[in-house]
């Protein structure tokens, strides 16, 4: 079993108050489409859904006059950079294991290529685990960021997470077992 669980993460007050700001429907289903693709991909389900859950921490509000401006977005924003920092600042405060805290602030930090200059990284399965469950529930003009959820559905939906992250683990410990 991990030693963090992705409800404390997810239940603290930073997290609680980046995810109130970029989304926190979107970084739901994020972390739901990883946890399925991490299973696809055989990654490390606990790094993938809480890098997917933290995505988008790093976000900036880029409005003028009320309205949001994608021109401002698009020159200016590094949501991937902050949000790296911010989620590694914040798994260590919970109390993640450092190795982890790392392998999930660099998952975050590859998600998008949309800041970085032209050509052709080699993301690491967890890298590439994030980046297409974030792709997955994307939606036109940005929407995604707007979709809404009431606290209790999210907070089940990341519980339901947790348990389900447990049972691989659960699994792998029984295997390991009877490998041996
Ligand atoms: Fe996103």
């Amino acid at each position: 079993m991990s030693k963090v669980t992705l409800e404390e993460v997810f239940t603290h007050p930073i997290t609680q108050k980046y995810l109130k700001r970029s989304g926190v429907a979107h970084a739901v289903a994020v972390a739901e489409f990883a946890y399925i693709f991490a299973k696809r991909f055989d990654v490390n389900p606990d790094y993938a859904t809480k890098a997917a859950l933290l995505h988008d921490v790093g976000h900036y509000t880029w409005y003028r006059d009320g309205e949001w401006d994608y021109d401002l977005y698009r020159e200016n924003d590094i949501h991937a950079i902050k949000g790296a920092s911010r989620a590694h600042k914040l798994l260590i405060r919970v109390g993640e294991d450092r190795h982890a805290a790392k392998e999930i602030a660099v998952a975050v930090l590859l998600h998008t290529d949309s800041y970085l200059p032209a050509g052709e990284l080699q993301l690491k399965p967890l890298q590439q685990v994030v980046a297409l469950a974030d792709e997955a529930d994307e939606e036109a003009g940005g929407n995604h960021h707007y979709k809404t959820i009431d606290d209790q559905t999210a907070l089940e939906r990341i519980r339901a997470l947790d348990r389900r992250i447990d049972g691989v683990y659960a699994r792998d410990v029984v295997s390991g077992f009877s490998n041996s």
